[in-house]
């Protein structure tokens, strides 16, 4: 069993990022620069927020944190995000999600410009990604095909199934694991809250994508000896020996799993990092991709 290090392979390509940016600070270019939207104080945004400026600032980039309350209006919110398009200094942008219930989330998304779109949640930025057009790629999916690279892990002709048909992860997986690509070129099953016979379905799979938020659901019997199992999951499940008193618990039982598959990636330090990564290489692209130089 081969345990795909997501951590070491987010640090070296945030290495790389690095270098790239120094070269275009030595020649007297703007650091690329992301903006991040954050609304309200859910627990699991600010961590996720706060890791993203972090690595900013590991990449050389710029990084500025808008915050608004829960109550901002919709139309606040769309009067921002509108400046930041016109902003020739803003290279990408994101809104970090969940949004209060009173907020269309779709309609946020479809005001950000698909140019500075790094998140690839823009409907163009989608149905580029679809047809394989060049885009920013969502985040996690997209950090996931770089594990997979990386490792040197077959996929051509396997049979993968994703857990889960989310916008953010699911379905963006789908697509690029059915694509005509190295990764790619899968056959892909697309299991959800309504499919029957999952554990049979999975019991199939050379490649388990687990995206589900449900704690330990991939267990030992569902997994064909030598799959390959990747764990999107991040469930903050309490943990009375941590000072926190949660930790973080994946999509599959890792320790009875890990016996028979090939390749597993663990929770934390397997997708969690990579997703962070894929965003700085989307900002990365939009500076490089940005008209304003
Ligand atoms: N919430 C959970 N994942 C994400 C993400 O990738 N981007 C944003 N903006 N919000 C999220």
């Amino acid at each position: 069993m081969i345990l795909i290090d997501g951590k070491k392979t987010a640090a070296e390509i945030k290495q790389e990022i690095a270098a790239e940016v120094a070269d275009m600070t030595a020649q007297g270019l703007r650091a690329p620069h992301l903006v991040a939207i954050l609304v309200g104080h859910d627990g699991g945004s600010e961590t996720y927020v706060a890791n993203k400026v972090k690595a900013c600032g590991e990449c050389g980039f710029k990084s500025t944190l808008i915050r608004f309350e829960d109550d901002v209006t919709q139309e606040r919110l769309l009067e921002e995000i509108h400046k930041l398009n016109e902003d020739p200094e803003v290279d990408g942008f994101i809104v970090q999600l969940p949004l209060p219930r009173h907020i269309d989330e779709q309609a946020v998304i479809r005001e950000v410009s698909p140019a500075k779109d790094v998140d690839g949640f823009h409907p163009v930025n989608v149905g580029c990604m679809s047809v394989g057009l060049p885009c920013f790629l969502p985040a996690t999916p997209a950090g996931i095909m770089q594990l997979l690279k990386r490792y040197s892990v077959p996929t051509k002709g396997k049979h993968a199934v994703v857990l889960g048909r989310s916008n953010i992860v699911g379905k963006p997986m789908a697509s690029l694991l059915m694509q005509k690509s190295d990764p790619g070129n899968c056959t892909v099953t697309v299991c959800h809250s309504s499919t029957p016979d999952i554990k049979e379905i999975c019991r199939n799979a050379d490649i388990i994508v687990a995206a589900l938020g449900q704690p330990g659901f991939v267990t030992e019997d569902m997994v064909k000896e030598g799959a390959v199992i990747i764990d999107v999951g991040t469930t903050r499940v309490a943990d009375s020996t941590r000072k926190s008193g949660w930790r973080l618990r994946g999509d599959v039982d890792f320790e009875n799993v890990a016996q028979k598959c090939s390749y597993i990636t663990p929770v934390p330090g397997g997708v969690g990092p990579m997703t962070i990564c894929s965003l700085m290489i989307n900002t990365l692209k939009a500076r490089k991709e940005n008209p304003h130089k």
